[in-house]
């Protein structure tokens, strides 16, 4: 089995390390002359891409975290209104489903029953799906129109990483597809966005290589109790995978928060000492976001919370209040979950080492949930 973990203590650590890989190889073939062509998804017919009007992302867990940063970029480039729900919520509120709907479902294994259920629910009210999966085969892309796969390659432990980034990077492929065929993708967009593409698994190595950084710091906070973790835009749905990871492997309360939220009822639990990771956006590509998180991580600080900061290479602003700086390198704004995210894995795969515990097979959890 060592064998297997490529010399790594666990399959998590090995598959952080794979990120690099499961990004490069879901873009790999999907860029053609710098635009992104996903041929599945021309087999729907452009007619049919053309006259969706709302696309409803469907997940559970992390891959819920994905489509909730995919919604973003989607949204962006293709301009069609996207929400989030998770599987096993959606059935119930007897969604508002019409010809235009788009069904996106996100599962690494394509087996999480709540999934299959609400993709099968769509289907039988007639709405297009499509899958989003890391698992050739599996049940929900079987089922669905059409299926994106993510190439992250098989993902042993329960803590999703690698499909994590991969779903994420599917689902901007999506985008992009969709701007191009409905025209609301603009040629520099168009341009930007294929070249922060390129650049993405070079730049997933180098945030990868930020383990001994936060290993360090993991060591000083084993005997951490709660971690809450704040991020703005789509910093927000990274903060909760953070506190997800957090939960699951390390046994830790943690929480993730949108920074604008702290004001409204958060900020009430930082007291001396209190960890919080701020993932900050870009002063370069968002300067307005940039300094309304840096001002909470003032607030914050006022308040005696210790502040780790992820900001990009060459942010200085946060010096002066933060206890620790994690730096990833320079991307897009939609494209820093990518980056951001790895050191927040890190993070819960060495507390979780330092506590001791089985990093691989967390208490209570399975890697794949096919019971509703
Ligand atoms: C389980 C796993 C989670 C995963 C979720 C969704 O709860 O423990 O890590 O995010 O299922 O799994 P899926 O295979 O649908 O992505």
């Amino acid at each position: 089995e060592a064998a297997d973990k490529g010399g790594w203590s666990s399959f998590m650590a090995k598959e952080i390390t794979e990120q690099p890989d499961a990004v490069g190889n879901t873009i790999r073939g999907r860029v053609v002359d710098g635009a992104v062509e996903i041929p599945e998804l021309t087999e729907l017919g452009d007619d049919r891409l053309r006259e969706i009007d709302r696309i409803i992302i469907i997940a559970c867990g992390t891959a819920s975290y994905a489509g909730m940063i995919g919604a973003y970029a989607i949204e962006q480039w293709a301009r069609i209104p996207v929400e989030v729900q998770l599987s096993h919520e959606f059935r119930y509120r007897d969604p508002i489903l019409t010809d235009g709907t788009l069904l996106i479902s996100v599962s690494q294994s394509g087996e999480t029953m709540d999934t299959l259920m609400a993709v099968k629910y769509a289907i039988e009210r007639g709405v297009t799906t499509v899958s989003v999966c890391n698992t050739q085969s599996a049940t929900i892309p079987r089922e669905s129109d059409a299926a994106v796969y993510t190439h992250a390659g098989p993902e042993v432990a329960v803590a999703s990483t690698k499909a994590f980034v991969a779903q994420i990077t599917a689902l901007y492929l999506i985008g992009l597809h969709l701007g191009r065929v409905r025209g609301t993708l603009a040629a520099d967009a168009q341009a930007s966005a294929v070249a922060a593409l390129d650049a993405l698994p070079a730049q997933v190595a180098e945030a990868v290589d930020t383990h001994e950084q936060i290993a360090q710091l993991a060591h000083w906070m084993a005997d951490t109790r709660s971690v809450l973790f704040l991020g703005r835009h789509v910093g927000y749905p990274t903060a909760l995978e953070g506190a997800l990871k957090l939960k699951e492997i390390a046994y830790i309360h943690a929480e993730g928060f949108a920074a604008g939220e702290l004001k409204h009822g958060p900020i009430a639990l930082i007291d001396h000492g209190q960890p919080v990771f701020v993932l900050v956006p870009s002063p370069r590509t968002a300067p307005v976001m940039h300094s309304k998180v840096v001002s909470n991580i003032q607030e914050i600080r006022a308040r005696g919370a210790r502040v780790i900061a992820i900001v990009e290479k060459g942010d200085t602003s946060v010096l002066p209040y933060a206890d620790d700086v994690i730096r990833i390198p320079l991307t897009d704004t939609l494209f820093e979950p990518l980056l951001q995210v790895i050191p927040l894995q890190w993070f819960a795969l060495e507390l979780s080492t330092a506590k001791g515990l089985d990093v691989d097979q967390p208490r209570n959890l399975a890697k794949s949930v096919t019971v509703e």
